[in-house]
């Protein structure tokens, strides 16, 4: 039964790993992917192996049929600009529903003022792999939280991950700010540590750089505690946890490093030291690492 798939056009801007995984992972809806266009790929999952039916894509300038009622949100940092232009001209009246890493995005996408903003976390962990077939490695599902901003077009998307599984928490708005915050704490450690650790990250916790995930977790509380919102006290014991759910991925900071691309450093541990100073706080440890992967994203 394909009921109502017609009636709302979701469209996903990116076409990395986290975009390719959202396409296959909501394929029946039919999702629009916007950004370079692809070759076909494989996604793998738990060793078995599914060719994907190739996505339906839209150049960034490419114009669509019609405006999409709901934009994931699916690029990294260094998209976001692109995809705010486009959202901006092709979607400026759609739910917009973020699953960046990092935060500071909802400031930037702000400024589109007619956009509904939903920010969402996943901790879903991808491995891009660009051999002979590109593929997609899901490590793991993890989860996926979106927040159930008023707003009928999240209504029927609810709906429709209800029918599809998706397995996606809906949760009220008022809660994100707090799990946006965990999140954040987990990335700025497990993202820049196994940069510099040069590792997957289940080998972090093994690792003589696993010793400064404390003061990472010590110096970041308090500015969360100041931005209005507490980090758990068992906060570390939920990054280890991470670490052994996708134990087999490689963090998606350091895959942007073997790729030589720009990292994601100023939107994590970077947005955490500029917070950080805002409240007059000292986050050595979150400086210190925010310098040293800067200057691998430089080449
Ligand atoms: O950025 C990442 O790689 C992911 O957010 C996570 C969950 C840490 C898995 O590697």
């Amino acid at each position: 039964m394909e009921p109502r798939t017609q009636r709302l056009t979701v469209a996903i801007l990116g076409t990395g790993a986290m975009a390719r995984y959202l396409a296959y992972h909501l394929d029946a809806i039919h999702p629009w992917i916007i950004g370079r266009v692809s070759p076909p790929y494989q996604i793998m999952e738990l060793g078995r192996s599914h060719q994907v039916v190739q996505p339906a894509y839209w150049g960034w300038d490419t114009l669509p049929p019609h405006p999409p009622d709901i934009v994931l949100l699916a690029v990294k940092w260094r998209g976001l600009s692109t995809a705010q232009r486009w959202i901006a001209q092709h979607a400026p009246q759609s739910v917009v529903i973020s699953f960046m890493n990092g935060m500071g995005q909802e400031e930037i996408l702000h400024e589109l003022p007619h956009v509904v903003l939903a920010m969402g976390i996943t901790t879903t962990a991808i491995t891009r792999q660009d051999d002979n077939i590109p593929t997609i490695r899901i490590v793991s599902r993890g989860s996926t939280v979106v927040p159930h901003v008023a707003d009928a077009r999240l209504d029927v998307l609810k709906t429709y991950g209800n029918q599809y599984h998706w397995g996606w928490q809906w949760v009220t708005p008022g809660r994100m700010q707090n799990l946006r915050w965990q999140k954040l704490v987990q990335n700025s450690i497990i993202n820049p540590l196994t940069v510099l650790a040069n590792c997957p990250n289940g080998e972090l916790i093994r690792h003589p750089l696993w010793q400064l995930a404390q003061p990472l977790t010590d110096e970041a509380s308090p500015v969360a505690r100041a931005e209005g919102t507490a980090i758990p006290s068992d906060m570390l014991a939920r990054v280890a946890r991470l670490l052994e759910d996708t134990r087999d991925n490689w963090s998606s900071m350091a895959q942007d490093v073997h790729a030589g691309l720009p990292t994601e450093i100023d939107a994590i541990n970077g947005y955490i030291v500029s917070h950080a100073r805002r409240h007059h706080l000292l986050v050595p440890t979150h400086e210190a690492l925010t310098v040293l992967v800067s200057k691998l994203g430089q080449g």
